[in-house]
């Protein structure tokens, strides 16, 4: 069940330039699977008019943080805002990834791993993990997920780390024969690839988290539908979360 709750944030850290992370104490603890998202209403004058959709990055009790990459407005307002100021939420919305029974991959690509961390710190110590960023600066929170991750493979286009290229050309060398379930949040274009990268494999579960541009967050406008087999459906709530199988790209 989504509540609307009143956050006061504790930290709005800058990593980078242009990627934050925001956590915030809500008035009591709650229940959220990884996955899921909050909508974030950024000020009070409804300027922008609609809040903005976020990955649950973590969740502890009454601590809920976020991963966010400066986009637009919304994004720029959030990132200004101050330790002890108040924040309106709604949530938690959506379809959750499937709960891994054993061994599973993780790809990430770049601010993706906003909606996979959850996952991992619930199911530790199991991941294969497959994280893909533009350069060093912005590969986020590497020695947490070494310790929560079963193995770690960071690509990037430099090859400062683990693997020169892309997270999907690193996941198709190291990671493919696996044959584990795979969760996977990134770009389109990294999802597509991945599409293509197991077309043969129908076999493999892949659940995808797709983060389509949203307005009500409730199902009510039609403004996240994405194509599937099985018809248009809304990214808010028959989603965010897929079978990559369904998904039409
Ligand atoms: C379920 C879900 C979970 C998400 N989780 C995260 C997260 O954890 N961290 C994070 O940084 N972002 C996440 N996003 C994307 C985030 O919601 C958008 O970046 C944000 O709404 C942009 O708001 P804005 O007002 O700053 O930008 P706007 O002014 O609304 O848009 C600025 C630019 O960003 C583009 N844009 C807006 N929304 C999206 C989108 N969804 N995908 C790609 N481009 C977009 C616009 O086309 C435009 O070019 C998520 C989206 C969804 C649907
Ligand atoms: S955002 Fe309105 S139906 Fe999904």
């Amino acid at each position: 069940m989504n509540k609307i709750l009143q956050g006061k944030i504790i930290k709005n850290q800058a990593l980078t330039e242009r990627v934050y992370l925001i956590s915030l104490k809500i008035p009591f603890s709650i229940d959220a699977k990884p996955g899921q998202f909050f909508i974030l209403r950024m000020n009070e004058r409804h300027d922008p008019l609609l809040g903005r959709p976020f990955s649950i990055y973590d969740l502890e009790g009454d601590k809920l943080s976020f991963l966010y990459r400066v986009k637009g407005k919304g994004t720029k307002i959030l990132s200004k805002l101050h330790i002890d100021e108040e924040i309106q939420l709604t949530g938690p919305f959506g379809r959750w990834y499937p709960f891994p029974k054993d061994d599973y991959v993780v790809i990430a690509g770049g601010i993706g791993i906003a909606s996979v961390y959850y996952l991992m710190k619930k199911f530790p110590k199991k991941a294969y993990l497959f994280y893909g960023a533009r350069d060093k600066k912005e590969i986020f929170f590497y020695d947490e997920l070494k310790n929560i991750a079963k193995d770690i493979c960071i690509s990037t286009e430099c090859g400062a780390v683990d693997y020169k290229g892309v997270v999907t050309e690193a996941f198709r060398e190291k990671g493919i024969n696996l044959n584990l379930p795979i969760y996977a949040c990134g770009p389109m274009v990294m999802i597509k690839e991945l599409k293509n990268l197991l077309r043969d494999k129908k076999e493999m579960h892949c659940f995808v988290a797709v983060e389509e541009r949203m307005a009500c967050g409730l199902g009510a406008c039609l403004g996240c539908v994405i194509e599937t087999t099985d018809g248009l459906k809304r990214v808010c709530t028959e989603g965010p979360v897929f079978n990559l199988n369904e998904l039409k790209l």
